[in-house]
């Protein structure tokens, strides 16, 4: 089991970063590590909360680059020269074309805040989730972790885990919920499976072993 170096990509606070953080600190990743986290916004707390564990922080940000196909190929570019064998999208909100998927086949993890495929694609990040699962009134929702492929929240499902919708939920209550009993697990989960080598994917579909 070859030890592998992990890039967290944020936009935000960044909660589900120090669930990695401290699932590492745990032990959790073997001899792998987070070498870096990337930020497509500056001034967000994930940044801080990278460097109060020792690990860099950059900004990459999409506003200094003209369109996505060279945000895209600055990312990748980035992420290849400091040796990254598996990206992890956590709370990552800048979209990015299939210049990373060439670059990272299956390896790169997102987690989204709903059961796909429901409420997921396009449109459907942060609030808006937990709104339109709210309108439609489903008993239950939950999160999912997914490698990225070119079509939007569209690639292997790696790990779900349902989670109760209440009648007097509003959006930030499930949301919460959503990530305390299911994100925050799942994500490094996901991870240490990647790590150890534990996953493959056929015919659009995960095994783990
Ligand atoms: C999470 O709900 C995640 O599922 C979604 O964005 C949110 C990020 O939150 N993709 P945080 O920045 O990890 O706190």
């Amino acid at each position: 089991m070859a030890k592998k170096n992990i890039a967290v990509l944020v936009s935000g606070g960044g909660t589900n970063l120090q669930s990695l953080l401290d699932s590492q600190e745990k032990g959790m990743f073997g001899e792998s590590r987070i070498t870096c986290v990337v930020s497509s916004k500056p001034g967000v707390y994930a940044l801080q909360r990278a460097k109060q564990h020792g690990v860099d922080a950059f900004v990459l940000a999409r506003g200094d680059y003209p369109d996505i196909a060279a945000y895209s190929k600055a990312l990748a570019d980035f992420l290849s020269g400091r040796q990254i064998d598996l990206v992890v999208l956590a709370g990552f909100l800048t979209i990015f074309d299939e210049q990373m998927f060439e670059r990272f086949p299956y390896r790169i993890l997102n987690i989204h805040p709903a059961l796909i495929p429901s409420f997921c694609g396009k449109g459907y990040y942060g609030l808006h989730v937990h709104e339109a699962a709210l309108a439609k009134g489903v008993k239950v929702s939950g999160a999912t972790v997914h490698f990225v492929t070119p079509e939007c929240d569209a690639g292997p499902i790696v790990l779900q885990k349902a989670v109760e919708v209440r009648e007097d939920d509003t959006p930030e209550s499930l949301q919460k919920r959503i990530m305390e009993q299911a994100e925050w697990i799942l994500l490094p989960e996901a991870v240490r499976l990647f790590c150890e080598d534990r996953i493959t994917v056929k015919d659009g579909r995960t095994y783990i072993q």
